[in-house]
């Protein structure tokens, strides 16, 4: 495994600067991407190899970032355990999702095959990416891709058909969770093996339910999918958004890394969460809509103590770029964190 700024943080390694990279980078943000999304559809980035190899490495050379992203989607998991998703200008649409099945689990088997095009994308990008760049695989945690499943989209924001699912019929919920996590064992072992140097879990809607319950009913299996990568000697982030006071359950037996929402303050997560777990984020991406570098400079600015002093910080935003936000922000930031004397 190559050495880099990325590989060395997640280790806990002290070095000059924090490693910067951000959610979503890829898409929504990049004139280059835009401009292939004139030519391709998003399903095309995603399936042809090459393609998919290119747009993984678009947000390294367009705004140089320490890190890649794989470019995919959490939902190839449920396209593969025999779901039709249908990926529009409104968000994924699923033609049968299983709130609208009587038996919610029964008709979901797994093909793993279908990700075949996904570890041939990782091989094409090992072979380009920069020496002093990582690959960063990842999956859905396996809350958020129920949530898709059970209500085939994220119009009804609340996603509460999926909660009800939850509350009413937790054998069901529960037949479901383990099929997803099963598959994803399986998906992010392979990635590990094709050469993945860090895997993050996104577990968007963690803050849908009361944390108590997302700790009872789903950690354990975000754990199962952590440890799996792990044994692969591969370190995971755990992104879990919205989770609050529920991050304090993010041991080291969980997760090397904890990704920390922007409405979460980055220096109370520190207190609050095991010293030997790293953190990363957590810059309102908001700010990167504002044409102001004047509020953006004062808002990176607060992060220059905390990152004088956590050495396993990597810096992020704490929520995916979105299409509003400037490409130029997003390149200052880039530039900021990378020039910036962090006094270590
Ligand atoms: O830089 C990257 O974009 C990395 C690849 C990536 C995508 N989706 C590509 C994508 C990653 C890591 C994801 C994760 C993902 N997908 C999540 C979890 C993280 C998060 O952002 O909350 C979720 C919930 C999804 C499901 C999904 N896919 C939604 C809700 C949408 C529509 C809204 C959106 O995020 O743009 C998608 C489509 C999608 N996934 C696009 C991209 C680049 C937009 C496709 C396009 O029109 O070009």
């Amino acid at each position: 495994m190559k050495h880099t700024l990325l590989t060395d943080t997640l280790k806990g390694e002290k070095r000059e600067r924090p490693p910067v990279w951000f959610m979503r980078q890829a898409g929504r943000v990049l004139p280059s991407y835009l401009k292939l999304r004139e030519q391709y559809s998003f399903r095309q980035l995603m399936h042809d190899p090459e393609l998919t190899a290119e747009v993984t490495l678009l947000p390294v050379h367009d705004l140089g970032v320490d890190a890649a992203i794989l470019f995919s989607d959490i939902l190839v998991i449920p396209e593969a355990l025999g779901m039709k998703v249908h990926f529009t200008d409104k968000g994924p649409r699923f033609d049968s999702p299983l709130k609208s099945l009587k038996t919610v689990g029964s008709n979901l088997s797994a093909d793993s095959s279908k990700l075949n095009h996904i570890f041939k994308a990782i091989d094409i990008i090992n072979t380009k990416i920069s020496p002093e760049c990582s690959l960063i695989g990842f999956c859905g945690a396996p809350f958020t891709t129920f949530c898709y499943m059970v209500e085939g989209s994220s119009a009804n924001h609340e996603f509460s058909n999926a909660i009800n699912l939850i509350y009413q019929n937790k054998k069901a919920a529960i037949e479901v969770l383990e099929k997803i996590t099963e598959l994803s064992i399986e998906y992010a072992v392979n990635q590990a093996k094709h050469g993945i140097a860090a895997f993050q879990l996104f577990e968007t809607h963690a803050g849908l339910i009361p944390s108590e319950l997302y700790i009872e009913l789903i950690l354990p299996y975000v754990r199962r999918i952590a440890s799996a990568v792990r044994e692969q000697n591969i370190p995971v982030i755990y992104f879990p958004k919205g989770l609050g006071l529920g991050i304090t359950h993010i041991t080291k037996n969980i997760a090397d890394y904890a990704g920390i929402d922007w409405q979460y303050s980055i220096s109370e997560a520190r207190k609050q969460i095991d010293a030997n777990v790293g953190l990363q984020g957590n810059l309102d991406m908001r700010l990167l809509s504002i044409d102001s570098k004047e509020i953006l400079i004062r808002e990176l600015e607060k992060f220059k103590n905390f990152g004088k002093n956590n050495f396993n910080w990597i810096f992020n935003t704490g929520h995916g770029l979105s299409p509003n936000n400037l490409f130029n922000n997003v390149k200052f930031v880039v530039d900021w964190v990378k020039s910036t004397d962090w006094g270590r």
